[in-house]
């Protein structure tokens, strides 16, 4: 994997005149607004890189864009990949290698969940500080490269408590109602029965979604700061539960994002 690494980051390299992000984002389904915000300087479309899984959602565009947000130099994935499309844990990870190959410090990411909390509503936002694995496999299973990280990694702080707390007060400070919680991620791509969301409240989940779990295990195995945040999109309560459709995700997910666009550009401007 080194080898592909060092490859891919001397091509981007070469076409981004030598660019160096501080911050690296992953955005999520129906979230990608905060690229309009940027002052792009380059933009490479997934097929044009070396090794870069092809993210195959017609809603996701799959580019890395290069530029400056609030004066801070980022690279900004928009497009993520997901398990549910066939990719290999270690696939949907080596985009994050590479950013941080690249030179990032922080890496940001956002995603569409549904809530499991009945105190957390449709188009709430909630902050990630914690999560359960409920996916089949880590993407460090395998040889592990002592030079990226160390086998057995530390998960006690698996997202920074200094940046969720930087968050929470700019949330406040903007008035902006900011939930906090433990994120589950499963495999996807159906939604849950109601018998599973019951079971996923029930093991301490307060929301679900397919993504951000595995780009964050391995963020943490090169001991890269994460700030995660979810758009509820939908309510996963089992007494109650409706039909939830993937135009509903994305209609509330648009709506709701500007109010996180405020919180991620905000606080990659205190870096
Ligand atoms: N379940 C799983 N993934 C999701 C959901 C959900 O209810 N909403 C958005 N992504």
């Amino acid at each position: 994997m080194f080898q592909a690494i060092h490859e891919t980051v001397q091509h981007i390299k070469a076409r981004t005149a030598q660019f160096e992000p501080e911050i690296g984002i992953i955005l999520g389904t129906g979230l990608g607004g905060l690229v309009s915000e940027m002052e792009v300087e380059y933009s490479l479309m997934y097929p044009n890189i070396p090794n870069f899984p092809i993210s195959t959602l017609e809603f996701h565009s799959g580019k890395l864009i290069f530029g400056t947000l609030n004066g801070k130099k980022v690279v900004a994935m928009q497009g993520r990949l997901h398990y549910y499309e066939g990719y290999s844990m270690q696939q949907i990870t080596f985009p994050v290698r590479v950013m941080k190959a690249l030179g990032i410090k922080h890496l940001f990411v956002s995603n569409a969940a549904g809530s499991l909390n009945p105190d957390f509503k449709k188009g709430d936002l909630m902050i990630i500080n914690d999560h359960i694995n409920l996916q089949p496999e880590s993407p460090l299973r395998g040889r592990n490269d002592a030079e990226m990280g160390p086998r057995f990694p530390d998960m006690s702080e698996p997202y920074s408590q200094k940046l969720i707390e930087k968050a929470l007060s700019i949330a406040e400070t903007e008035g902006i109602s900011c939930k906090q919680g433990v994120y589950v991620s499963v495999t996807g791509p159906n939604l849950e029965t109601r018998a599973e969301y019951k079971y996923l409240r029930v093991i301490g989940g307060d929301a679900v979604g397919m993504s951000t779990v595995p780009e964050v295990i391995v963020a943490n195995h090169m001991a890269l700061p994460v700030f995660a945040i979810s758009v509820l999109t939908d309510e996963g309560f089992p007494e109650v539960l409706k039909p939830v459709s993937i135009e509903d995700i994305l209609q509330t997910a648009h709506e709701a994002e500007p109010k996180m666009t405020k919180i991620l550009s905000q606080l990659i401007a205190t870096l």
